[in-house]
């Protein structure tokens, strides 16, 4: 692949800043990087391979004068609507992190070892990356359909505050501080007191009971696996840690569950690790996950009543395997075909 001119936009943002770590530590071909960000962080600098690099204000100017061939988004799914447009109408590709384009017909939600081959098919310049949640949830899924094919899924998820980005991060670090201090804590990030506490929403609820992000868990899943009658069910719960994201998985399958067959096809897996083995109390913890690309599994156990039922305990890293890792191996895969 030629080198390219690459932008991160929300490059200050928990994402951003991982976007950048990935693409040094891949040597991603690059010939210029264009960190952009909002007019808080005019007069800052993101460090790229040992260079300093001022970063740029997002504004329409801006964009039209530089020569931009990949644009990274992680800038929410409002700005996304407002800038991507303009970015791909200048020539780039943009490979968005947000729900803007997400269940656009038109537009491929790719987790690449699970559905890379939508990206030959399409001709779209932007490309969704799913949501954290989903990311690490549909590789085991499809490993799981498989081998034995699913009948139905439910899954309860523990997600840690980073999924609201560096302010869901400072407002639990805050909140345990002053808690520890005797002082009272008002949430401004979260909706309820994160602290020592697990709250069982993310996003606004609908009418029927759902919230947000269980509604885009379940959405997207069909989406990838191309499965628009996949039964599945989520419940999603912020939970008091940091980093990673943890899913508790119970399936009905169509066919009897042979566990050796299944911890085989994980440990052959590249985008997974088998950690169980409850001998050794072997088994994935967030801490484990966190800073990886893989997606860690355990607990694998087949529901006592009945071999066609399987639980399992999944853990990754939301903001690399989650967010950044994905859409980057996304756009290593386009970028690559098109520069053939
Ligand atoms: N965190 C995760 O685990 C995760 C996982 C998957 C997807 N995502 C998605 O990725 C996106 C970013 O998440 P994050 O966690 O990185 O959030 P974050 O830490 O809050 O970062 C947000 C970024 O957006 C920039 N931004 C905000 N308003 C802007 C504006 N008006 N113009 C230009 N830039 C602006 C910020 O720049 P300033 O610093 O200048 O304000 C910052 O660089 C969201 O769509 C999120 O849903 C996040």
């Amino acid at each position: 692949m030629k080198p390219l001119n690459v932008a991160i936009v929300g490059a200050t943002g928990l994402v951003g800043e991982e976007f950048i770590s990935i693409l040094e530590e891949r040597n991603f071909p690059i010939n210029e990087l264009y960190p952009f960000a909002s007019e808080n962080s005019l007069g800052e600098t993101i460090t790229y391979d040992h260079k300093e690099i001022d970063v740029i204000v997002l504004k329409e100017e801006e964009i039209r004068k530089r020569k931009i061939d990949l644009a990274l988004f992680s800038i929410g799914a409002g700005l996304a609507l407002e800038w991507a447009k303009l970015f791909t109408e200048c020539g780039a590709v943009v490979v968005d992190n947000s729900s803007a384009f997400r269940m656009d017909p038109e537009i491929p939600l790719v987790v690449p070892e699970v559905n890379g081959h939508v990206l030959k098919e399409s001709r779209s310049k932007i490309i969704a990356n799913p949501n954290c949640s989903t990311i690490q949830l549909v590789p085991f899924l499809k490993l799981v359909d498989g081998l034995f094919g699913i009948e139905k899924v439910v899954v309860s998820t523990y997600q840690s505050v980073s999924g609201a980005g560096k302010k869901g991060i400072e407002e639990l670090h805050n909140q345990v501080t002053s808690l520890f201090n005797g002082r009272s804590v008002k949430p401004e990030v979260f909706l309820q007191r994160i602290a020592f506490n697990l709250i069982p929403q993310i996003g606004p609820f609908f009418e029927d009971g759902y919230c947000e992000e269980e509604i885009k868990m379940i959405n997207e899943s069909r989406k990838i696996l191309e499965k628009p009658e996949l039964d599945i069910d989520v419940t999603t719960v912020r939970v008091p840690t940091f980093y990673s994201h943890a899913e508790s998985v119970w399936i009905e399958l169509k066919k009897s569950c042979d566990l050796a067959a299944l911890r085989k096809k994980i440990s052959e897996s590249e985008e997974m690790v088998l950690m169980d083995n409850i001998e050794e109390m072997l088994y994935p913890t967030l801490v484990d996950s966190s800073g990886k690309d893989e997606v860690f599994v355990g607990r694998l156990r087949v529901n006592r009543e009945g071999k066609k039922r399987l639980s399992a305990w999944v853990v990754a890293d939301n903001v690399r395997k989650g967010a950044a890792y994905n859409a980057i191996r996304i756009a290593e895969t386009i970028m690559g075909d098109m520069h053939e």
